[in-house]
């Protein structure tokens, strides 16, 4: 087994039900989102914001590549948050990275990069536009806004998405379901409004799901 396997397996360990050990090694497994974020922020040492951070996934997986400086992340989600906060304990991270429950629309003390992995759906088009507008009030000079979300398209991958996030929903995973799905050009326009400059790939990685990373940063 490999270094970072026996990482990745130390993350899923570090989660107190089978279920969500289950859950964790398969996202991190198949999810392309954790590798790309850990890439861009790797030379660019800068605490790190990580608004709608679910279970803490990101930190861990951060912290487990050594790119951390500071981690916070915030959720709406309270049973999401007590979960990752139970694994942070397990695995002795606790006093490392910080998982705290909060609307991601609050200020916090931190500025630096701002991450939003697989959010904005979950909020009607005005909240992720204000949601937007305050992760980027938390850049740092030399920060970077790195955006995972599904995009509005005429694909198959996007109608497959929209089954899933259906199912996600009545499972009762996801406290509410999705409410709008942003285009590129939505978020392009915005972004590039505020002064950022705004590179759009897709990121499906080994899923069959619709998925781009959106990278904004300050111009010099
Ligand atoms: C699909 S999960 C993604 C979790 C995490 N970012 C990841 O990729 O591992 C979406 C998360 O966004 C959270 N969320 C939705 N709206 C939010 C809001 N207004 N403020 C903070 N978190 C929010 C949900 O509670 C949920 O945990």
């Amino acid at each position: 087994m490999s270094a970072m396997d026996a990482a990745l397996d130390r993350i899923a360990n570090s989660y107190d039900h089978w279920l969500q050990r289950r859950y964790v090694q398969g996202k991190l497994a198949a999810d392309p989102a954790y590798a790309a974020t850990a890439a861009l922020v790797k030379e660019r040492p800068l605490p790190l914001l990580d608004i709608g951070c679910g279970i803490g996934l990101l930190g861990q997986y951060l912290h487990a590549q050594g790119v951390t400086t500071r981690y916070l992340g915030v959720d709406s989600d309270a049973r999401k948050i007590d979960t990752g906060n139970r694994a942070l304990r397990l695995a002795g991270l606790d006093g490392v990275l910080q998982l705290r429950h909060a609307d991601g629309m609050a200020t916090q003390p931190i500025r630096g990069h701002v991450v939003l992995l697989d959010v904005l759906h979950y909020l009607p088009r005005e909240g992720q536009r204000a949601l937007i507008d305050n992760a980027v009030a938390h850049l740092a000079p030399g920060g970077l806004l790195v955006i995972r979300n599904v995009l509005r398209e005429r694909s198959w991958r996007y109608a497959l998405t929209r089954i899933s996030e259906f199912f996600l929903s009545a499972s009762g995973w996801m406290r509410v379901g999705a409410q709008h799905y942003p285009s590129e050009l939505e978020l392009r326009s915005q972004l590039e409004a505020a002064g950022l400059i705004t590179t759009i790939r897709p990121l499906h990685g080994n899923t069959p799901f619709d998925s781009y990373l959106v990278v904004a940063e300050r111009g010099k």
